[in-house]
């Protein structure tokens, strides 16, 4: 038997991002399907989801991780008061600074998400928080770290939506033709991130003090076959 282990690419979106054409938004962050960006009837599917899963409210101020290029995310800033996106890539952040931040309630930074919420000297001023298709990118210990700091210091946070996880139990639907090793799937490297069941992820948002419901996409969304939603609560 062989001792080697199996390959399997990784990926960095800053890497990627530099690779498209600087207004090829959906490109950058890969919200494509078969190479297309994805349309706008998919686009509003999750900012519908957002919204309603985080019950946005106009006075909210609201925090983002992992924000990416900031196409998704404008699309919220008329259902709150203030918007803070952070992201670890530099270029993304160009992105969003260049084409949607509107300071001074609108802003973007460039910040890994774990050392952010340990800097934040003023976490009090949110309410709400966000990570869509970015919470997988967290490694294990960065996730868990995450969830905790947003318990204990960011108190005024009620909601978290994190949106688009990859669901271990059904890989089977994505990977249609390999099988993906066990070390693959718990990769926060890769272009989809750490896959866990809905057991795994609620055990890991309870730790951290957290309630957990979960829901999944209308099947007319483009992945709703292998991804989930969560939604955190007090
Ligand atoms: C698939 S993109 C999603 C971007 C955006 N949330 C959206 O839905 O359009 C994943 C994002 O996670 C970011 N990311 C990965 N690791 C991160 C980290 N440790 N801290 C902050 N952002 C991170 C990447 O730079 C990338 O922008």
């Amino acid at each position: 038997m062989s001792n080697e282990k199996p390959f399997y690419p990784k990926f960095s979106y800053d890497a990627h991002a530099r690779t498209c054409a600087e207004d090829d938004f959906l490109g950058q962050t890969r919200r494509t399907v078969q190479g297309l960006p994805v349309s706008d009837d998919q686009i509003q599917m999750i900012t519908t989801a957002i919204k309603s899963g985080l019950k946005m409210r106009p006075d909210d101020v609201l925090l983002e991780l992992a924000c990416g290029n900031g196409a998704l995310s404008h699309f919220i800033f008329d259902s709150c008061q203030e918007y803070l996106g952070v992201d670890v890539s530099e270029y993304l952040i160009s992105i969003a600074k260049k084409n949607f931040e509107k300071p001074p309630h609108y802003k973007y930074l460039m910040q890994g998400g774990a050392e952010y919420m340990r800097q934040e000297s003023q976490p009090e001023r949110f309410s709400k928080a966000l990570c869509y298709a970015g919470f997988q990118f967290f490694s294990a210990d960065q996730a868990a770290e995450i969830l905790l700091i947003l318990f204990n210091k960011f108190k005024n946070v009620q909601t978290f939506f994190i949106g688009n996880l990859p669901d271990k139990e059904r890989a089977g639907e994505f990977y249609k033709t390999r099988q993906p090793s066990i070390e693959e799937l718990l990769d926060c490297s890769t272009a989809i991130g750490i896959w866990r069941t809905q057991d795994e992820f609620t055990r890991l948002a309870e730790l951290a003090g957290w309630k957990v419901s979960f829901s999944i996409m209308p099947t007319e969304f483009h992945a709703s076959h292998y991804r989930y939603d969560a939604l955190l609560s007090r």
